[in-house]
């Protein structure tokens, strides 16, 4: 496959799951220990070698593009009290100038079309997609680990991180059918977004991770409305699978669906006790909190 030079970010959703702490900030912002959401799904697609970083926001996102630039008066600041390790740390956490790109959805019309709403700036180049409401943790990263093996299938192929869901909770993703393996990925048979339970084709559900071809973009432009009214990237993607192939990747990490409370509390967690900094003291407290309810 040729590289993989380019990825979009999402970001345009209005979080009402989180209300009310998204009212007046993204939900792409909440922080995971000490880094925002957005920011953890930035460094996976750097460490996977992604040069161009391309925003899908919308109103109230501003914030978004404040963070990805710099801040001069927090730097003088810094400077002037000899905070060298913070001041070096958000240089290194900068995308190189030129790198980023931001463009908005109009209108909440669905994952396909906020894809579709950056064709322009990806043009005629297979990209990666990250959802920044999914956090995988693994010291390669998840990306790098699709794009690894993307080098072992053909020009035109697609691929989707997947991973087992149990049963209660498969209805919220999409789901896929499995087919011939090939090495480290298995083939697509199937592909349905948000079916019911013994619909489901497998226990499968898709990540938040994509490897696309720019034929995506054509069949997004249909504007289809699929589950939940919504222009759906999976509908897209049946359709492009009936052309190209598609590839699954049961990748290695643990995965976090921050979309959800429980999700995002247990992101924040794991993280947490992966930093020598914090990992001794998070778990005391841990351990005094569960203590604490068990005499309640
Ligand atoms: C989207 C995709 C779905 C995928 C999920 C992963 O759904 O449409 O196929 O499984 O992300 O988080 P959403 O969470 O935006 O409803």
């Amino acid at each position: 496959m040729k590289p993989i030079r380019k990825a979009i970010f999402p970001v345009a959703g209005l979080g009402t799951r989180f209300l009310p702490a998204t009212k007046a900030m993204p939900k792409e912002m909440l922080p995971v220990v000490d880094r925002p959401l957005i920011q953890h799904v930035v460094d996976e697609a750097r460490q996977a070698g992604i040069e161009h970083f391309i925003f899908v926001t919308g109103r109230n996102k501003a914030v978004i593009e404040d963070h990805f630039d710099r801040q001069f008066e927090l730097e003088m600041t810094l400077r002037d009290r000899q905070k060298r390790p913070e001041l070096k740390a958000l240089a290194e956490d900068l995308p190189a100038p030129g790198t980023t790109s931001f463009t908005r959805q109009q209108k909440p019309l669905g994952l396909g079309h906020a894809v579709w709403c950056a064709r322009e700036l990806v043009g005629n180049e297979p990209f990666a997609l990250l959802l920044p409401d999914v956090l995988v943790q693994h010291p390669r990263g998840c990306l790098t680990q699709m794009i690894e093996a993307a080098r072992t299938v053909g020009e035109d192929a697609n691929l989707i991180a997947v991973e087992e869901t149990p049963a209660e909770r498969i209805h919220m993703y999409g789901v896929v059918g499995v087919g011939e393996p090939h090495g480290k990925l298995f083939s697509i048979t199937r592909m349905v977004e948000k079916p019911r339970r013994e619909e489901a084709p497998s226990n499968l559900t898709i990540t938040g991770r994509y490897v696309l071809q720019p034929e995506i973009f054509g069949l997004l432009a249909a504007q289809k409305r699929g589950a939940g009214g919504e222009i759906q990237l999976t509908d897209a993607m049946i359709e492009l699978a009936s052309r190209q192939p598609f590839y699954g990747l049961q990748f290695e990490g643990a995965s976090f669906d921050c979309g959800s409370k429980v999700g995002f509390l247990s992101a924040n967690v794991a993280y947490a006790l992966a930093r020598p900094d914090l990992a001794p003291a998070v778990r005391g407290e841990l351990a005094r909190i569960l203590d604490g309810n068990r005499k309640i």
